[in-house]
C-alpha cells in the first residue's frame, strides 16, 4: 500500500508522527509537505496529495490541517476525490465502508497522536461495502459533471 500524506504548518508535527507510524507498519509513504512549522496554505497540500490519489500513484491520501475543515473543503473540489474529515475511528470506518472515501482528513490541533493513529488504522483496514452504497457514490460522481 502506498499513501500520500500532507499537512499545513498547523498539523506539521502530527503529520510527521503519522509518517513514522505508517513507515513502521511497512506502508510506503510519499510525504508531500509541509516540511516545517513555517506558515503555509493548506490548499497547496490538498492539491498535491489529491493528485497522487487521482492519478493512482497512491492508494489513499491523508491530509491534516488545524481543524481538518480547510483541507476537506479544498480536497473535495478535486474531481475523483472523496475526502472525509474523521475525528475518531468509527467515522473513518464508515467513511470507507459507505462512502468509499479515498482521502482521510484529520484535525491536527484537535486530535492527540494515539487517536489519530487509531483513526488511520480504521481507515486503512476497512473496505468499501459496495451494494446500495455504490449507487450513492455514483450519484456523487455525477455531481462532479
Ligand atoms: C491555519 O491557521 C488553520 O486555519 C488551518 O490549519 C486549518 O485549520 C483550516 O481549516
Amino acid at each position: 500500500m502506498k499513501i500520500a500524506i500532507g499537512s499545513d504548518h498547523a498539523a506539521f508535527e502530527l503529520k510527521e508522527r503519522l509518517v513514522g507510524y505508517l513507515l513502521k507498519k511497512g506502508i510506503e509513504v510519499i510525504n508531500c509537505g509541509a516540511y516545517s512549522i513555517e506558515s503555509t496554505d493548506y490548499p497547496d497540500y490538498a492539491k498535491k496529495v489529491s493528485e497522487k490519489v487521482v492519478s493512482k500513484e497512491c492508494d489513499f491520501g491523508i491530509l491534516l490541517c488545524g481543524t481538518g475543515i480547510g483541507m476537506s473543503i479544498a480536497a473535495n473540489k478535486i474531481k475523483g476525490i472523496r475526502a472525509a474529515l474523521c475525528m475518531f475511528p468509527d467515522m473513518a470506518l464508515y467513511a470507507r465502508k459507505h462512502n468509499d472515501a479515498n482521502v482521510l482528513v484529520l484535525a491536527g490541533r484537535l486530535m492527540g497522536v494515539e487517536l489519530a493513529e487509531w483513526t488511520v488504522d480504521a481507515f486503512l483496514s476497512t473496505d468499501f461495502e459496495g451494494g446500495r452504497h455504490e449507487r450513492r457514490v455514483k450519484k456523487i460522481e455525477e455531481l462532479e459533471e
